[in-house]
């Protein structure tokens, strides 16, 4: 099957040097694509910046900001028969890029942000995308609640939940613990490498798709 998995943060520059980030590593979503691509699968990563080293047998689509992911799967998503969005993309970026390095002037200044595209909200919908979709959902509370109301809004298939509020899981960890939220059930998974965790996903994706 064809397989689109977007991965890592994204940047939203503020000025030359400066961006908005958050703590994702891509850990997650590259596991993911190497597990697919080992099961014969035809992966596209579309990744956010990160450190990590390109998976074997995995095509590659680097982007930087929200506009950049958003754009790329908008191109891709057409000719894939499973989409599953682990990247940790920023909800705002800041409405102007200032042309120069911003100086320092007042004791506090103001940043005004505007919406990013929403990507997994966009792809049944704008995209017309009508494989399986998969999106996870970073929570810090109503875990459960917050990954159904994304599961419906969203039109996924499946929904992968992560309570990032846990020590030693979700962010730049390279352990796991997650729930599946489906239409009608939900089920844990033991806490476990995102290596490890990445092949059992896969597996529970493939058979969502046959
Ligand atoms: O990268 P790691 O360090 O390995 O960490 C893994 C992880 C914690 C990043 C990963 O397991 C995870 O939870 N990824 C989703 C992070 C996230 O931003 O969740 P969210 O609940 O804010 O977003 C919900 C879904 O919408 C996600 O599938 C996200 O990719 C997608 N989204 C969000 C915002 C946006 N503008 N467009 C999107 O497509």
């Amino acid at each position: 099957m064809k397989i689109l998995v977007t991965a890592g943060p994204t940047r939203e520059p503020i000025d030359p040097v400066r961006f908005l980030t958050n703590r994702s590593s891509g850990k997650m979503g590259y596991e993911l694509a190497a597990a697919f691509a080992h099961a014969g699968h035809s992966v596209l990563l579309i990744s956010g910046p990160t450190a990590l080293d390109v998976p074997d047998g995995v095509d590659y689509m680097p982007v930087e900001t929200a506009e950049d992911m958003h754009r790329a799967v908008s191109h891709h998503i057409g000719r894939m028969e499973v989409a599953v969005f682990a990247a940790a993309v920023a909800d705002y970026a800041p409405k102007e890029l200032a042309p120069e390095k911003i100086k320092k002037t007042g004791e506090t200044m103001t940043l005004e942000l505007v919406r990013t595209p929403d990507i997994l909200g966009s792809a049944r919908g704008a995209m017309g995308f009508e494989g399986t979709l998969v999106g996870f959902a970073a929570e810090t509370q109503n875990l459960v609640e917050n990954a159904k109301d994304k599961l419906e809004r969203k039109g996924c298939d499946l929904v992968i939940a992560n309570d990032v509020s846990k020590p030693g899981i979700g962010f730049d960890s390279d352990h796991n613990e997650v729930l599946l939220v489906f239409a009608d059930h939900t089920e844990p998974l033991p806490l476990g490498s995102k290596h490890d965790l990445a092949h059992t996903l896969v597996r529970r994706i493939t058979e969502l798709t046959c």
